[in-house]
C-alpha cells in the first residue's frame, strides 16, 4: 500500500500526529516528522521516523521539505488551544494560517501528491441551531482558533484550484484517546481520567450540560488513511453524530475509575461552543469510513492508558 512512498506528518510529536506516525509506519511508509515541540512530546516520537525539530512558521521548513521530498503530507501542526487563540489571536494566526501557507507553498514546489489537513468540526460551525451539522453547513466559527483553522482550509482549496495541489480536509469532532495531554486546557476526557485516577476533583466549566461529539483518535487516524486515495478536493466531518454532555462523560469515567466525589464547577470559558454534533455521512460515502470505536470502549481504553501507561488500543489499528 505504501509503495515506497514518503509521508510527512507535521505535528507528529503531538497527540493525534504521533498516532498517525505509528499507523503510517505500520503500513510501511517512510515517515518524516516536523514539530516544534510546543505541545508535542519527545516521548511521543516514534524512533523509526525521521524527526526535524522545526517550526512551520520558519522559512527553514521549506528547505526541509525540499530535502525530504515527501509524497504525502499530513498537516497536523497547529496552535490548538481555543483559550490561547482568544488571548493571542496573532500568534494563533501565525501558526495556523501563515504556517499552513508555508506548508502549502513548499509542498507545491516539490510536487507533493496530496495534503491531508486536520481541520476542526467542533470549532467550525459556531453554535448551530440544529445538530448534527452537515458537511455543507455554513461555517460560523466563534473563536480565533475556529477562524484560523477555517481560513487554512480555504487556502487548501485555493492551492487545489490554482495549482492542482491535491488535498482532503478532515473536520474532526472532539478527539480523545491515549496520549492526549491531561494538563492542557482541552481534552476533557484526558483531564477527567487523570484527575479521577489521582483522586483529584475534576473541574467542569459551566453547568456541564454543554455537548460535544467525541471521536476516538484511532478512528481519526483511519479517516486520514482512507483520505490518501479518496475524497480529493473535498472536506469531511469526522465524528460520530452523537452529542454527549460533559456531565455524561464525567459519570461514565466515574463508573470506570470508581471515583466517588462530585465535580467542581468553574465559569464557562470564552469562545466555547455550547452544543455540537457532526454528521459524517459524506465520509461514509466518499471515504468508505465510519467510526468503529464506541464511546464506552474508547473511554475504557483511555482510562487503561492513564492507569498503566500501556495502550490496549494499539492492537485495534493493526
Ligand atoms: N484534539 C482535537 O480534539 C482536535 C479536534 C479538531 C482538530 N484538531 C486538529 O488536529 C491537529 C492535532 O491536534 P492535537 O490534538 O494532536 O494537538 P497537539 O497539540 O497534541 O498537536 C499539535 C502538534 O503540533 C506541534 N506544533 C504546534 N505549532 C507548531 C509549529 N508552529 N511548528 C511545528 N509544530 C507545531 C505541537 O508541538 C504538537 O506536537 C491540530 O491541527 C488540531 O487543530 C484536533
Amino acid at each position: 500500500m505504501a509503495d515506497g512512498r514518503k509521508a510527512l506528518v507535521t505535528g507528529g510529536a503531538g497527540f493525534i500526529g504521533s498516532h498517525m506516525v505509528d499507523r503510517l509506519l505500520e503500513l510501511e511508509y517512510d515517515v518524516v516528522i516536523m514539530d516544534n515541540l510546543s505541545t508535542g512530546k519527545i516521548k511521543n516520537l516514534n524512533p523509526e521516523a525521521v524527526f526535524h525539530h522545526t517550526d512551520i512558521t520558519q522559512k527553514t521548513m521549506g528547505d526541509i521539505i525540499q530535502r525530504e521530498q515527501p509524497d504525502l503530507v499530513f498537516h497536523m501542526a497547529a496552535q490548538t488551544s481555543v483559550t490561547e487563540s482568544t488571548k493571542n489571536p496573532i500568534d494563533d494566526t501565525n501558526s495556523n494560517v501563515a504556517g499552513t501557507l508555508r506548508v502549502l507553498e513548499a509542498s507545491r514546489r516539490v510536487g507533493v501528491e496530496k495534503i491531508i489537513y486536520s481541520c476542526t468540526g467542533g470549532a467550525l460551525y459556531g453554535d448551530p441551531k440544529t445538530t448534527p451539522c452537515m458537511d455543507d453547513t455554513v461555517p460560523a466559527p466563534v473563536s480565533p482558533y475556529g477562524m484560523s483553522k477555517w481560513i487554512a482550509e480555504q487556502y487548501m482549496e485555493f492551492y487545489y484550484r490554482q495549482y492542482r495541489l491535491n488535498f482532503t480536509s478532515l473536520r474532526y469532532g472532539n478527539v480523545y484517546g491515549p496520549r492526549q495531554d491531561p494538563n492542557g486546557e482541552a481534552g476533557v476526557i484526558a483531564i477527567f481520567c487523570q484527575s479521577m485516577l489521582d483522586g483529584k476533583q475534576p473541574q467542569i466549566y459551566g453547568d456541564g450540560t454543554q455537548e460535544r461529539d467525541f471521536i476516538s483518535v484511532l478512528d481519526v487516524v483511519e479517516a486520514n488513511i482512507a483520505a490518501i486515495d479518496c475524497g480529493d478536493g473535498k472536506t469531511f466531518n469526522i465524528a460520530t453524530s452523537d452529542a454527549t454532555s460533559v456531565n455524561q462523560i464525567f459519570e461514565m469515567i466515574r463508573n470506570i475509575t470508581g471515583y466517588k466525589w462530585p465535580p467542581l464547577h468553574a465559569p464557562q470559558r470564552t469562545g466555547e461552543v455550547y452544543k455540537i454534533a457532526l454528521d459524517w455521512s459524506r465520509a461514509a460515502k466518499d471515504l468508505d469510513w465510519s467510526p468503529k470505536i464506541s464511546l464506552e470502549e474508547g473511554l475504557q481504553m483511555t482510562v487503561d492508558y492513564f492507569k498503566t501507561g500501556i495502550e490496549s488500543s494499539r492492537s485495534q489499528t493493526g
